[in-house]
């Protein structure tokens, strides 16, 4: 597991656009450019600006996340100007991690080549599908041959490649599923981000009530897939999140483990010790403003910790900051066991994060 031997602290820039919007997301991006790219870049450091003035001093950057939208169509240079104002307002840690999220269809070797050179060190490729006919239902623009193709050039190009992919899609069998796992496997990456599919109120596989299978077929596509990469030395480290070792993705882990992070760009929210920022949702409104704090009680803050930091199985989560009778029953259900002070989530656990989370959650008072 990745073990840490430093504070960690991260930053994340929101690009709020895509070639097309796909029919299950609802992460916050649209079509139609309303924005130069210059005039983006301008905010992007407006905000760069409010939060270093917003503190007198902040740990070394130990990870960088460009995520959207699709931020491989910002180009290389925005991307490098984003770097080198962080450069003038913040320290940065030895060997940041500084990730870029891309399409196969937007993006090509000169552009992976471009954001290296600009310092680029991971890139997180979105696939979902290794077949025609589901990618096509996705609503995505590109074909397995491009996909494959991509990713034989961001493995060329970066040390450190993700790929996501989108399961338990309607009318696929785990066999059929556990097929293609086989296949994402020979793709011979370090990291792979596994997503069952969710119907997100808002879209267009919402509103043609597309459906997703049931419960318990749900969990044995869960176990399955727990099961086969861990027996490909890639397990999981978060409910959707498998790396080989020393793989884990560092800014995913700095939000899960409760450390600070910047927001920068629409929709993007940060945390810094108890003070929350939220962008607004619109590019339109972001131009106009710098980040909003929010304060954030200490009861809030240990709440969000519990929430993101049970998501990390193999670690385990203090059981002073739960509740002690919701942990007992939470062993009674087989969703988690205490080792040496600290809290494990099983399985079985994680499969009912929701329901767990809100069994240890320990009252005010407690
Ligand atoms: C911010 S999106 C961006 C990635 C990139 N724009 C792309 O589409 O390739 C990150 C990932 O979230 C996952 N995702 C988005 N909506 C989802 C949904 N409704 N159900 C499951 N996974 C979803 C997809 O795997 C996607 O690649
Ligand atoms: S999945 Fe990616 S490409 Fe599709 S709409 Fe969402 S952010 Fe855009």
């Amino acid at each position: 597991m990745y073990r840490l031997s430093k504070p960690l602290f991260g930053v994340y820039i929101h690009w709020p656009y895509c070639l097309s919007k796909c029919p299950y997301c609802d992460f916050f991006s649209q079509v139609n450019r309303s924005m130069d790219e210059n005039e983006i870049l301008k905010c992007y450091q407006r905000d760069i600006l409010f939060f270093a003035r917003l503190k007198k001093s902040y740990p070394p950057i130990t990870s960088l996340f460009f995520g959207g939208g699709t931020p491989s169509l910002m180009s290389a240079e925005t991307v490098a100007k984003v770097l080198m104002t962080l450069q003038d307002w913040f320290a940065f840690d030895e060997k940041p991690e500084m990730t870029i999220e891309a399409n196969p269809d937007a993006i090509n070797r000169e552009k992976m080549q471009a954001f290296r050179a600009a310092g680029i060190n991971r890139l997180s490729m979105g696939i979902q599908a290794l077949n025609e006919a589901d990618l096509r239902f996705l609503g995505r623009r590109h074909t397995v041959e491009t996909a494959l193709i991509r990713l034989e050039e961001a493995k060329q190009i970066f040390p450190k490649v993700n790929a996501d992919f989108i399961y338990a899609r309607p009318h696929q069998t785990p066999a059929a599923w556990k097929k293609e796992l086989m296949q994402i496997l020979s793709l011979n990456l370090t990291h792979y981000s596994l997503y069952q599919l969710t119907i997100e109120e808002n879209t267009p596989f919402y509103r043609k009530q597309v459906e997703v299978p049931d419960e318990e077929t749900a969990r044995t596509f869960y176990l399955m897939t727990n099961k086969i990469m861990r027996q490909a030395d890639c397990p999981p480290y978060e409910i959707s999140n498998y790396a080989q070792e020393g793989y884990q993705c560092v800014h995913n882990l700095t939000y899960w483990y409760g450390y600070d992070y910047l927001g920068i760009g629409p929709a993007a929210q940060g945390r810094i010790g108890l003070t929350a920022t939220e962008n607004p949702r619109s590019v339109a409104a972001w131009i106009k403003q710098a980040p909003v704090c929010v304060s954030l009680t200490k009861q809030e803050k240990t709440e969000e910790k519990i929430l993101t930091g049970l998501r990390l199985m193999q670690e385990g989560f203090p059981a002073s900051l739960l509740s002690s009778k919701g942990i007992d029953t939470a062993i009674r259900y087989g969703w988690g066991f205490l080792k040496d002070g600290l809290f494990y989530p099983t399985e079985e656990g994680t499969l009912v994060l929701n329901r767990l989370i809100l069994t240890v959650l320990p009252d005010e008072k407690e």
